[in-house]
């Protein structure tokens, strides 16, 4: 099921699910360039996205996983700040990738034990992997762009809720797979 919605500006269309997985614009810069390519309008502050982010995680992840995939470091400092209110401790994993070195922020369960290290590559392979790791049941991706964490729940064979700001990514994602976009 997916929806086209600006998560700074509307709730999204779905329930609680068991994980989250999203790969979130990363700086001011790039969320502009969304929004231009997108075509909705001027982009808010890059801590008021993150702000919202947080939100979306909390609202519709409660008692479970969610994790977020950072490249900048940044980044990472923004969820801290946002999710200390949820009383989570996040765990950082470095993770390799064909370009570089990346991040993935995970917030477990609370009582549960983290693997040390998390050895992943990139793309599909690495949100799949991350899913299999830190959760089960079905998955949300508040930014979903051209669907690499759908692959991966498809993979898996969960059910999978997405969403985008654009919408001619949503709607690709939607013919391609026959899947459902639900307006709030
Ligand atoms: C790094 S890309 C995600 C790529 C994705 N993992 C894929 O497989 O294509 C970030 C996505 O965030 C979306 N986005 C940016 N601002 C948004 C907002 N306010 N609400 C929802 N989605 C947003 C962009 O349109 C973009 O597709």
């Amino acid at each position: 099921m997916l929806s086209v919605v600006d998560i700074t500006k509307e709730r999204l269309p779905f329930g609680k699910v068991d994980s989250i997985y999203c790969d979130p614009p990363w700086n001011q810069t790039v969320l502009d360039r969304f929004y231009k390519i997108a075509g909705a309008g001027i982009s808010p502050q890059f801590d008021f996205f993150v702000e919202k982010l947080v939100e979306v995680c909390l609202r519709h992840c409660q008692g479970g996983t969610w994790m977020i995939e950072i490249g900048k470091e940044n980044l990472g400092v923004l969820i801290d700040k946002f999710s200390r209110k949820s009383e989570r401790t996040a765990h950082v994993y470095v993770t390799k990738y064909s370009s570089g070195y990346g991040y993935l922020v995970v917030f477990p369960p609370r009582n549960r034990v983290m693997p040390a290290r998390f050895p992943v590559i990139g793309g599909v392979k690495l949100v799949r992997t991350a899913l299999l790791a830190f959760g089960n049941g079905s998955v949300l991706d508040p930014c979903c762009g051209c669907g690499t964490t759908f692959l991966a729940a498809k993979k898996l064979k969960r059910e999978f809720f997405g969403n985008d700001i654009n919408r001619n990514k949503i709607e690709k994602l939607a013919n391609r797979y026959a899947l459902e976009i639900v307006t709030t």
